[in-house]
């Protein structure tokens, strides 16, 4: 184990149950010929799981990509989000896109996101994420697929970064707090 970890929240194996499960669903929901399945990775926190999930979804899928960030998340409540790569697509009308995300905190990114998408023309917009930390909501939201629901702590691993480390560790995992409250 990394010695930054104070402990594994979610292990390997238990990813691999997640994106065998959440993967079924998605076929389940969009099977169909009138179906457009685009996964949508939201940068870069949700590479790992996106690659994974999608080897493993047998209905046809394309992906695209997107980066945003919301504007001070921790003390506003006004879901204002920056949108630093946006999905251009001239048939949008057509698209099915699901949004794939690391994990839900304020539900702020999200909920715009969807919104903006919709907004935008979207055929049908859905989301699924990895994680979800459902204590910490500013904005009710609720996502249509769930790896798994954690407590308020703060996650590394999969994709999840502190300062752009620890993206490439296998598994999920707790943060000591001292490594945060050091580089504060
Ligand atoms: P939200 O708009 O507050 O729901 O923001 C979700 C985003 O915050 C995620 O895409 C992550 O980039 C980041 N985030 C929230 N919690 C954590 C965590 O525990 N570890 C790493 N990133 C996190
Ligand atoms: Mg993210």
């Amino acid at each position: 184990m990394n010695k930054d970890v104070a402990k594994i929240l979610v292990t390997a194996e238990e990813i691999d149950e997640i994106t065998t499960r959440i993967a079924k669903e998605i076929d389940r929901d969009y099977a169909g010929d009138d179906k457009k399945l685009i996964l949508v990775c939201i940068l870069k926190g949700s590479i790992v799981f996106m690659g994974d999930l999608m080897k493993k979804i047998t209905v046809p899928v394309e992906i695209d990509c997107m980066k945003a960030s919301s504007y001070g998340a921790g003390t506003v409540t006004t879901g204002t989000v920056n949108i630093h790569l946006d999905l251009i697509r001239p048939d949008l009308d057509k698209c099915d896109l699901l949004i794939v995300e690391d994990i839900i905190d304020s539900g702020v990114t999200l909920s715009y996101l969807t919104k903006y998408l919709k907004g935008k023309g979207a055929k049908s917009v859905r989301t699924c994420t990895l994680l979800d930390k459902p204590s910490r909501r500013k904005v009710e939201f609720k996502p249509d697929y769930c790896g798994t629901e954690i407590p308020d702590e703060f996650v590394i691993g999969y994709g999840l970064d502190f300062d752009e480390k620890y993206r490439a560790l296998p598994y999920v995992g707790v943060l000591r707090p001292e490594i945060y409250t050091e580089e504060k």
